[in-house]
């Protein structure tokens, strides 16, 4: 996967050398570059903002260095659902799990990262996701963007070590994860439940379903308004809610 980000402080990115997702360039798996997009500015100043016309508060990013920077990475319009040219904004449409999994379908991610007051709107034209990570401002859009390329990256095949844990991850089914234990069984009294020592599997799974519902129930019931319940599910909720 291709992914271009332009940002006017490229070296905040440094942290995409760390971890998983540096292996994921090393290994070839995505080719990720960043464009300093004050190199297109047109002035010998290189200003890539200016003032809101009719007035307004603070500075907004120049229309001209984004479309040419933007330019110089995919030959526009954008192909979605293939290219994907996504705008940090606070005002986007949240950043979830399930947006997570349409960007790693994606062969190619270009992020657009603002600061200052905000965009010349015209950018709109050239984008095909407005995408917020969540309800409160940053100084910029380099953080936003480092989430998403961590929360999509980890979700392309080989990338993670077993195949299988972005499967069982809080939110890929819609809720979240049953707690997890490793050795020792015990710790200063603390036990490790016995079931999952037990070797029944069925049990354990039967263990793992109903504490996830559990956590799900606690932490963030509004999870299971949007998430479709089996009928097992269902009483196994009615259950916790009576034990609760
Ligand atoms: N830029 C500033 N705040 C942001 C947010 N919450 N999400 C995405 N980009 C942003």
């Amino acid at each position: 996967m291709k992914i271009s980000v332009l940002s006017l402080f490229p070296e905040m990115f440094s942290a995409m050398h760390a971890s998983i997702i540096g292996k994921a360039q090393e290994n070839n798996i995505i080719d990720l570059s960043i464009v300093n997009f004050r190199e297109f500015a047109r002035n010998k100043q290189k200003h890539v903002d200016d003032y809101p016309f009719g007035g307004g508060v603070g500075m907004l990013l120049k229309i001209e260095p984004l479309v040419e920077a933007l330019e110089s990475v995919i030959d526009l319009p954008a192909k979605s659902p293939k290219q994907r040219v996504i705008l940090l904004d606070p005002s986007g449409k949240p950043f979830t799990q399930h947006l997570a999994n349409e960007f790693s379908k994606a062969d190619e991610l270009i992020f657009i990262c603002g600061h200052y007051e905000g965009y010349d709107a015209r950018i709109k034209q050239y984008i095909t996701d407005e995408v917020s990570l969540g309800d409160y401002v940053l100084t910029g859009g380099e953080l936003a963007a480092m989430v998403m390329i961590d929360a999509t990256v980890r979700l392309l095949p080989d990338v993670l070590g077993n195949n299988q844990s972005a499967l069982s991850d809080s939110h890929a089914n819609g809720l979240l994860e049953h707690p997890q234990y490793t050795r020792p069984r015990e710790y200063r009294g603390m036990c490790v439940p016995d079931v999952l020592i037990s070797g029944n599997h069925k049990l354990i799974d039967e263990w793992k379903e109903r504490e996830s519902l559990r956590q799900t129930l606690l932490k963030r019931p509004d999870l299971l308004e949007k998430h479709e319940l089996t009928e097992k599910q269902l009483n196994i909720l009615e259950e916790l809610r009576h034990e609760l």
